[in-house]
């Protein structure tokens, strides 16, 4: 589309099914009632000028140019606070009002620096567009004094703060506060003296608590406040719709172009995932995709000591072929496998797993959701008949009590933070249940009706003993119960939660939650109307992470809290296309749409769409792969977009497996990890080269669209697919919508998806078929999808990691908001500003034991192994835990964390490893071993094409 911006409506749409019907220059309007006088006329084609007033804010009243005439009214009221009336009569242009606005303006422009010229927002500014719309065309005097002369702040690296082009509209501060729920900013003093300040603890930007999401900047309607992007480049002359390719919140952006720059991703208000909102990696940290360190040839090397050699792409991809053809006629088929990624789009990851089924002839395909939300997988299954989350985001709106337990939304799932923010500020209760002291637990306007901070590891023993309060203190909705889950189940179930070994005041000595606090959680939860549980990655990394899902699963179907808005079990997505990657069929037991391999209608219908035999055995998880090839028996591997060195549990033993096989083919942006180990790498392109789509965690899916070409000459679709026919497949997509017509054609949940409907109406959530055409925003609302709701008894059962006297301290892990995961896109960008090394989080107690002081090097040691890395002394964590983030491969924290992992599912246990920690000088031996054995793996020959 060529560059438009949003249409601005000027205030918020009223969600009222009562219409109002009045007049607006003559002509008959009917809007919802509670709508203002300002959206109504704009909604009927008439714009009244504005400036305080944006339709992503509650009006405010302060610009005064918006004033309008109502028949039978004194004076001349402000549009945008002005709520319609039926039988109004408005009249929105008179010689009076023209006067009015033009006197309004006239004010504003005398104290503006009139350099429009060479102003970065030249064609782009509100105040330029809105003197133009009152027809001023000069100034008439000169205002005594004037706030031109003041200094700018350049501290944030994105965007740039102007205060002499100002116009105190405090469109900042109403964003800051209603859209982030950050308070970051504020108007100091009054009157003339007026002015924008990032806070009282600094004087800029970068020092105060602003976290950069970019709403302030949206909202500025002059050049105060303004992407550096723009500054450098220009303005954009060309808008797409995408989606980012950071979290499972699924922010879409227009990513606003100036011929093949990107010069900013601004979200898009018709997201229904984000409306328009952002955090900071989405909308700024995309730097990433032209860093100097991507790698954008394809590369060989016969050896992992060698230097890699550039190459063509024929020769990397016959070469790949005819390795994986040697190894699988010399070890057998079984020693092939591969690894999809929840960063691809969900077309790519499809074909991955086809070629790895279909190509490799068997089901040794495994994903990154493997060590994140598995559990999910197994757990809504069995319990609901689902594999996925049971709302949509704006569910939230119409929730009375929030529980979070094992999430960090403000770091992890930011955009949907605020929204959930917005609710509790508007008087939603909320119960956290975390290890650490979240930003959620307490942040402006928001504390936590309860905390729970439970002893890492003991999940299943609070929600047990939550339904033991339940069940005991008659809190059950047996009407809910009986009519839709299987009530035998349900009395089993809640035999046993009644049993005294689970109640508060018994567990407690395991939980360390006091009873009568977690009594409280309980009933609050229970009777205090719509109950929404959210969850994250502490609840599933866990060896008792499916038992988790499963409790939280029952506590939700004993509560009556499923099936309609406000309520349901959501686990929140850590990667933009975790969901996606499930959906599928990236899992070794299942084809998409999560039906297993061993079932002979599902599988004939691949068969015949394919024209291949399928193997029905499930085939093996990475941990699997990576054991057998330690033992020898598995010899090859595909990886598409993920660094397992960096984010699998027990790096040391990551890499045995990797060293021990013949052939590693690496397909991604940069140089992982991983590559350090790899034989062949295939060079990657980034969500921005892309077309395709992604599934976020309401089961959105959403389209991925190319805004600019592959740096690399192909997307990552078309690199599989000219693998796969390297190795003699008759693979012909000419674009990714025919794969996802084959994705339709054999996904019941996916039976009405294609690109031209997701062009026009912008997202579907699956299900989407027969039964459901226009999508499901909310799950089992007449019923389970599995029939009825499956009550689990989920026994508590402890870790086998166990503290003692070597180990005495539980390490939990987690991200911040800056960094994403690894950090290979995030740490080459700017967001490094806010981020420069992964610290350790240590109680002042057990810090004070030990002699550790914060920025001290310390010694962070389990059985696995240890790292180094630097201290910081905090309240956050109770005693007896440490936390840390895993996004520098300098640290590599799962080099200490073990191989447990969930009983189900083989989820690491990331969230619970005995450890202690210790003065320390400076990195350790590995540490620097590691990095000569970075250095020497990136050497890169770039003059010969030797394997021609
Ligand atoms: S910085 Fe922009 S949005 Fe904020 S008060 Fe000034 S002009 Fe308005
Ligand atoms: S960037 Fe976001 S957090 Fe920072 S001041 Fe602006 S709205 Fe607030
Ligand atoms: S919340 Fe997630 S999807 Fe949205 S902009 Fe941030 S990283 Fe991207
Ligand atoms: S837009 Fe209505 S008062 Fe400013």
């Amino acid at each position: 589309m060529t560059y438009q911006p949003q249409e601005d409506f000027g205030t918020p749409a009223s969600r009222a099914e009562e219409q109002v019907s009045l007049t607006i220059d003559g002509r008959a309007v009917a809007v919802p009632a509670g709508t203002s006088v300002m959206r109504a006329a704009a909604e009927q084609g008439t714009s009244i000028p504005k400036l305080c007033a944006t339709d992503s804010l509650s009006s405010f009243g302060s610009c005064r140019l918006c004033l309008v005439e109502i028949e039978g009214r004194r004076g001349t009221p402000a549009s945008c606070t002005t709520p319609v009336e039926p039988g109004m009569v408005v009249h929105t242009q008179t010689p009076r009002l023209q006067k009015l606005r033009k006197g309004v303006m006239e004010l504003y422009i005398s104290d503006h620096p009139l350099d429009c010229l060479t102003c970065a927002a030249n064609g782009d500014c509100e105040l330029q567009d809105q003197a133009g719309a009152v027809g001023l065309r000069d100034v008439r005097y000169a205002a005594d004094a004037t706030h031109l002369g003041q200094a700018k702040d350049h501290s944030n690296p994105y965007f740039d703060f102007d205060p002499s082009k100002c116009i105190v509209c405090s469109r900042c501060v109403r964003a800051c506060d209603e859209v982030q729920g950050t308070l970051a900013l504020t108007v100091q003093s009054r009157g003339f003296g007026s002015k924008i300040s990032a806070g009282l603890a600094s004087d800029n930007f970068l020092g105060s608590e602003c976290v950069s999401c970019g709403a302030c900047v949206q909202a500025c309607p002059t050049a105060t406040l303004v992407e550096k992007k723009v500054v450098e480049i220009g303005t954009p002359e060309r808008a797409v719709v995408t989606t980012c390719a950071y979290c499972g919140v699924g922010c879409t952006f227009r990513a606003e172009m100036r011929g093949e720059q990107l010069v900013r991703m601004v979200p898009w208000k018709d997201g229904k995932a984000n409306r328009g909102h952002s955090c900071v990696k989405g909308r700024f940290a995309w730097g990433y995709a032209q860093h100097q360190e991507r790698i954008l040839k394809p590369m060989i090397r016969s050896s992992i000591s060698e230097p890699w050699q550039e190459v063509t792409w024929e020769v990397a991809l016959s070469h790949a072929a005819s390795e994986l053809k040697r190894i699988s006629a010399k070890y057998g088929k079984h020693a092939l496998g591969g690894i999809t990624s929840s960063r691809c789009t969900n077309e790519e990851t499809f074909l991955v797993q086809k070629l790895i089924r279909a190509g490799f002839g068997n089901n040794n395909v495994d994903t990154c959701a493997r060590v994140c939300h598995s559990p999910t997988g197994y757990g809504l299954k069995t319990t609901f008949g689902t594999s996925a989350g049971t709302q949509d985001f704006d569910s939230v709106e119409d929730s009375d009590v929030i529980l979070v337990i094992g999430a960090n939304p403000t770091d992890g799932h930011p955009v949907f933070a605020s929204r959930m923010k917005r609710r509790l500020r508007k008087g939603a209760k909320l119960i956290v249940i975390d290890p650490r002291r979240t930003d959620l637990v307490r942040s402006p306007h928001i504390e936590a009706d309860h905390h729970l901070a439970l002893r890492p590891g003991t999940n299943v023993a609070v929600l047990t003993a939550m339904a033991h309060t339940i069940v005991t203190e008659g809190l059950v909705d047996e009407a809910f119960v009986k009519e839709r889950c299987d009530w035998d189940e349900y009395q089993d179930w809640a035999a046993f939660v009644s049993l005294e070994r689970n109640s508060p005041e018994t567990l407690e000595a395991i939980t360390q939650v006091q009873a009568a606090e977690l009594r409280a959680a309980a009933r609050l939860y229970a009777t205090g109307g719509n109950g929404a549980i959210y969850y994250g990655l502490g609840v599933t990394e866990h060896s008792q992470g499916s038992s988790t899902v499963m409790a939280i699963a029952n506590l939700a179907m004993a509560t009556g809290n499923i099936g309609r808005r406000g309520v349901g079990v959501n686990p929140l997505r850590g990667q933009n296309n975790v969901q996606g990657a499930c959906d599928m069929g990236s899992f070794p037991h299942e084809l998409s749409g999560y039906r297993h391999i061993s079932d002979g209608e599902t599988r004939r219908l691949f068969e015949s769409e394919w024209g291949v035999p399928l193997d029905p055995e499930p085939g093996l998880r990475i941990p699997n792969m990576l054991d057998a090839a330690t033992d020898g028996v598995f010899k090859a591997i595909y990886i598409q977009g993920e660094d397992i060195l960096q984010s699998d549990p027990n790096t040391h033993h990551v890499a045995a497996g990797l060293e021990a096989m013949e052939c590693v083919i690496v397909h991604d942006l940069f140089l992982n990890e991983t590559a350090n180990y790899a034989h062949i790498f295939l060079p990657g392109s980034t969500f921005l080269e892309k077309n395709g789509t992604f599934t976020n965690a309401e089961r959105r899916i959403q389209p991925v669209r190319k805004v600019m070409t592959p740096l690399n000459g192909y997307e990552d679709w078309e690199v599989t697919q000219l693998l796969a026919q390297a190795m003699g497949l008759d693979w012909n997509y000419s674009h990714p919508s025919e794969i996802m017509d084959e994705i339709a054609r054999l996904t019941p949940s996916f039976a009405g998806v294609n690109f031209e409907r997701l062009d026009k109406e912008g997202s579907l959530q699956w299900p989407v078929n027969e039964a459901a055409p226009d999508g499901s925003p909310i799950m089992h609302i007449d019923g389970f999808v599995r029939g009825k709701g499956k009550f689990v008894v989920t026994d508590y059962v402890p870790t086998d990691e166990k503290t003692g006297p070597r180990f005495p301290l539980l390490l939990t892990t987690g991200r911040i908001l800056s960094q994403y995961n690894v950090g290979a896109q995030t740490r080459r960008t700017e967001n490094s500003v806010w981020h420069q090394e992964d610290l350790l989080e240590i109680h002042p107690v057990d810090a004070e034991n030990r002699g550790i002081k914060s920025g001290d090097w310390v010694r962070l040691a389990s059985r696995a192994g240890e790292t180094t890395l630097r201290a910081g002394v905090t309240e956050r964590v109770a005693p007896g835990v440490v936390y840390t983030t895993l996004h520098r491969p300098m640290t590599q924290a799962n080099v200490v964390t073990t191989d447990y992992s969930d009983w189900a599912t083989n989820c690491p246990e990331y969230k619970v490893t005995a450890v202690q920690i210790s003065p320390s000088n400076g990195p350790t031996e590995w540490q620097e071993d590691y990095a000569e054995l970075q250095r020497s793996s990136r050497r890169i020959e770039t003059t010969v094409e030797a394997a021609e």
